[in-house]
C-alpha cells in the first residue's frame, strides 16, 4: 500500500494512542506510562503497556506490539487502507490522491484475499468430507490427529479437473482474478485451465494476521513434484512468508524462542508434539525477509537442519544471509540433526523429548560461522592458518552493525588465539629459552609435581588442544552412526590419557567385534553394561553432544582424522604446559597454579605409559 511515509507520521503525531485505546481499555497511568487489561488475549492482571512518548503499545502477556496504526487495525479488524482513512479523519488529515489504477489495485488485493479465503475453505470441506478419506487416512498414517489438522487449516484437492473453479465460480469470482490468486494452471492456447492443486493435501499459508495468502501441496504418492507451491502472486512473497508464523507467534513469546524448520510437516508435527513456537520457510533459503519476520518473534531462533550434507550447506547459507543484518542482541542458533532425520522423523522416532534435547544443544552463530570455516580441513601450516584468519576477517566486515561486527572480531582472535595456542606457546618457549628465562622454579614443580597434592583433573572437564582431541576421538564415533567402522583400526591404537577415556575406546572396539549392527542404540547398550553410563551421559548430554554431531559421516571421518592428527603430536600437552607455566608466570593466581599443576600431573601420567615419548620438559 502505496501512503506516503510523511503521511503516516504525520497520523501517528496527531492521534494520541492512549486516548484510542482509552476508548475500549480502561487505562491507568504509571509513570511515563499507561496500563491495562490487553485487549487482545485474556488476563486478570494488566499487562499491556502504552508508551504514549514513543508512540507505541506492547503487552508483556501475548506480545502484542505496535502504534497507532497497527492497534486500531487489530482491535477493529479492519484493513491497512481502511484504517488509516479513518485515522486520517480522526486527525483532521486530508487523504492523498490516489490514482485510479491505485485504486483499482488495492481493491483486487482485497478481493485476492477473498478468493484465497473462499478457496481454503472449499479444501478444508474436502478433506472433512467424502473425496478426503484418502488424505485422512494419509495423515492418520504420518501420525497427524484431528485437532492438529483441523488447527492448521489443512485440506485437500481433490483429482479434479476443475473441482475448485467450478466451485469459485458458484461464488461469482471470475477466471482473471482466480488466475491472479495462483490456483488455476494451463488455459494457454485457448485451452480451458484446470486446477493448479489437484490430488494433493493442502497447506494453506497465512501472512502475520494468519490471512490465507497462498497453499503449498503435498502429493501423497511418489508424484515426481512432491510438493507444488502457489506462484508468486501480489500478496504472496515467499521470501516473506513463513508457515506456521500467525499460529507460532503468542507461543513463541511464551517461550521466548522460536524454531524454524525446514518443512510443513516438521511444523505441523513439532507443533503437535508440543513445541508450537515452530516455523518454516517454503522450501526456499532464508532471506532477510524471514530474518526479520523471526526477530519479530524472538531475539535468537533456533534453525534446525536436517542431518545430512544439504542441510549442513544450509545452515552455512543461512550464516552468511545473516551477517549483514546482525543486530545487537538479535542472533541465530543452529541445531543440526544427525543421521539424515528430519525432525517429524526424529519425533516419531524419539518423541518431542528427543527434539526439545535438540533444540537445547543448538549452537550460537559463531559456532556455526567457525564450524563453517573449519570443519574438515586441517590448519597444519602458517599459510593456511593465515589464509583461515583473512577468511574469517572478511567474512566479518559484512556485519554492517559496528558494534556486533567489533565483538566478532574480537571473538575471532581469541578463537584464533586458543586453536593454535600450542604451536604459538612453542615461539614463545623458543624465546624464552634464547632468553635463559627458563625458571628454576618451574622445574622443581615439574620433577616433584607427583608430591603435590592436587586432583589431576581440569575444571570442567579436559581442556586444551590435546584434552579436546581425546574427547573428539571417543564422541565422533559415538555420537556419528557408521564412523566407528571407518576408524576402528586407528582409534584402537590410540593411548588415551584419561583412563575412562580409555575404558570406552575398549568398549567401542569390542562392541564392532560383536558383529552386530551398530546404531546409537546398540552403542549405548554396550558402554551401559560396560558401566560407561556416566561418561556416555556427559558426552551425549545436552549441549556438549551438539560439538560432535556432525551432519554427515564423510565430514565426522575428516574431523576424526583431524583430531587424531593433534592427538597424535604428543608435544602438544608440553606445549600446554609451557604456556601454563608463562602465564602463571606472568599473572601468578591460585587458579593459574592449579592448572598448571593438573597438567603436569597429567603428563607425568601420560610419559609413564608412553616411555618413547619425545617430549623435552
Ligand atoms: P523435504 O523434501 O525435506 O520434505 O522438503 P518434508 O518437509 O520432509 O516433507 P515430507 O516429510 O516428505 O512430507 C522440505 C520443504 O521444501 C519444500 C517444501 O516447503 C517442503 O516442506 N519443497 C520440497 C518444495 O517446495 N517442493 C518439493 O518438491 C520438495
Ligand atoms: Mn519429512
Amino acid at each position: 500500500m502505496a501512503f506516503p511515509p510523511q503521511f503516516l507520521d504525520e497520523i501517528r503525531a496527531r492521534v494520541p494512542l492512549s486516548e484510542v485505546v482509552g476508548s475500549g481499555v480502561r487505562l491507568q497511568r504509571r509513570g511515563a506510562e499507561y496500563v491495562g487489561l490487553c485487549p487482545f488475549h485474556q488476563e486478570k492482571t494488566p499487562s499491556f503497556t502504552v508508551v504514549e512518548s514513543k508512540g507505541f503499545y506492547h503487552c508483556f502477556g501475548c506480545g502484542a506490539h505496535g502504534d497507532v496504526i497497527r492497534y486500531v487495525m487489530e482491535s477493529e479488524k479492519l484493513s491497512f487502507p481502511e484504517t488509516v482513512e479513518r485515522l486520517a479523519g480522526r486527525a483532521g488529515l486530508a487523504m492523498p490522491e490516489r490514482s485510479p489504477a491505485q485504486r483499482e489495485r488495492e481493491r483486487r488485493v482485497a478481493t485476492l484475499h477473498d478468493v484465497l479465503e473462499e478457496a481454503c475453505e472449499w479444501f478444508r470441506r474436502q478433506l472433512a468430507g467424502k473425496a478426503g478419506a484418502g488424505a485422512r487416512d494419509y495423515l492418520a498414517g504420518r501420525g497427524v490427529e484431528r485437532g492438529t489438522w483441523e488447527r492448521f487449516r489443512l485440506g485437500y484437492a481433490p483429482e479434479g479437473p476443475r473441482g475448485l473453479i467450478r466451485h469459485l465460480e458458484t461464488r461469482g469470482i471470475a477466471r482473471d482474478l482466480m488466475a491472479e490468486a495462483g490456483l488455476i494452471a494451463g488455459g494457454r492456447d485457448g485451452r480451458e485451465p484446470v486446477d493448479r492443486f489437484r490430488q494433493r493435501l493442502v497447506f494453506p499459508i497465512g501472512d502475520r494476521g494468519g490471512r490465507t495468502v497462498g497453499f503449498g501441496g503435498r502429493a501423497m504418492d511418489d508424484h515426481p513434484a512432491k510438493y507444488l507451491n502457489s506462484p508468486e502472486t501480489p500478496v504472496f512473497h515467499k521470501g516473506h512468508v513463513l508457515y506456521g508464523f500467525a499460529e507460532a507467534r503468542k507461543p513463541a513469546h511464551d517461550a521466548g524462542t522460536v524454531i524454524v524448520v525446514e518443512g510443513y510437516m516438521d511444523t505441523v508435527v513439532l507443533s503437535q508434539a508440543g513445541l508450537r513456537h515452530v516455523v518454516a520457510p517454503l522450501g526456499t533459503a532464508l532471506t532477510e525477509g524471514h530474518l526479520a519476520l523471526l526477530w519479530s518473534m524472538a531475539d535468537e531462533p533456533v534453525l534446525c537442519f536436517d542431518g545430512d550434507t544439504a542441510g549442513y550447506q544450509a545452515a552455512c547459507r543461512a550464516v552468511d544471509r545473516a551477517f549483514p543484518v546482525l543486530k545487537a542482541g538479535k542472533s541465530l542458533r543452529f541445531a543440526l540433526l544427525s543421521g539424515g532425520q528430519d525432525p517429524d522423523d526424529l519425533v516419531r522416532a524419539r518423541g518431542a523429548g528427543a527434539m526439545r534435547e535438540v533444540i537445547d544443544g543448538a549452537i550460537p552463530l559463531m559456532d556455526m560461522f567457525w564450524r563453517s570455516r573449519t570443519l574438515g580441513q586441517s590448519f597444519a601450516t602458517p599459510e593456511r592458518r593465515a589464509a583461515l584468519e583473512r577468511d574469517l576477517m572478511v567474512s566479518s566486515e559484512r556485519i554492517a552493525d559496528t558494534t556486533v561486527r567489533h565483538y566478532y572480531r574480537g571473538e575471532i582472535r581469541q578463537r584464533l588465539r586458543d586453536a593454535f595456542a600450542g604451536s604459538w606457546s612453542s615461539d614463545r618457549r623458543r624465546r624464552m629459552r634464547q632468553r635463559g628465562r627458563l625458571d628454576r622454579r618451574r622445574m622443581d614443580v615439574w620433577s616433584h609435581g607427583r608430591s603435590v597434592e592436587v586432583t589431576p583433573r581440569l575444571p570442567g572437564g579436559p581442556a586444551g588442544p590435546r584434552g579436546m582431541a581425546e574427547r573428539a576421538l571417543i564422541a565422533l564415533p559415538l555420537l556419528n552412526p557408521g564412523l566407528l567402522e571407518r576408524v576402528a583400526e586407528s582409534l584402537a591404537a590410540v593411548t588415551f590419557v584419561d583412563p575412562r577415556h580409555e575404558s570406552m575406546q575398549k568398549c567401542l572396539v569390542d562392541a564392532l567385534g560383536s558383529g552386530e549392527n551398530l546404531d546409537s542404540a546398540a552403542l549405548a547398550d554396550h558402554l551401559k553394561a560396560a558401566g560407561l553410563a556416566g561418561l556416555l551421559k556427559e558426552i551425549s548430554g545436552t549441549a556438549a553432544a551438539s560439538l560432535y554431531v556432525i551432519d554427515s559421516v564423510d565430514m565426522a571421518e575428516s574431523l576424526w582424522r583431524h583430531a587424531h592428527e593433534l592427538h597424535q603430536c604428543r608435544d602438544v600437552l608440553g606445549e600446554e604446559i609451557h604456556a601454563d607455566a608463562g602465564a602463571w608466570e606472568d599473572n601468578p593466581t591460585d587458579e593459574a597454579w592449579q592448572r598448571l599443576i593438573a597438567k603436569v600431573v597429567e603428563r607425568e601420567g601420560w610419559q609413564a605409559r608412553v616411555p618413547a615419548s619425545g617430549n623435552d620438559g
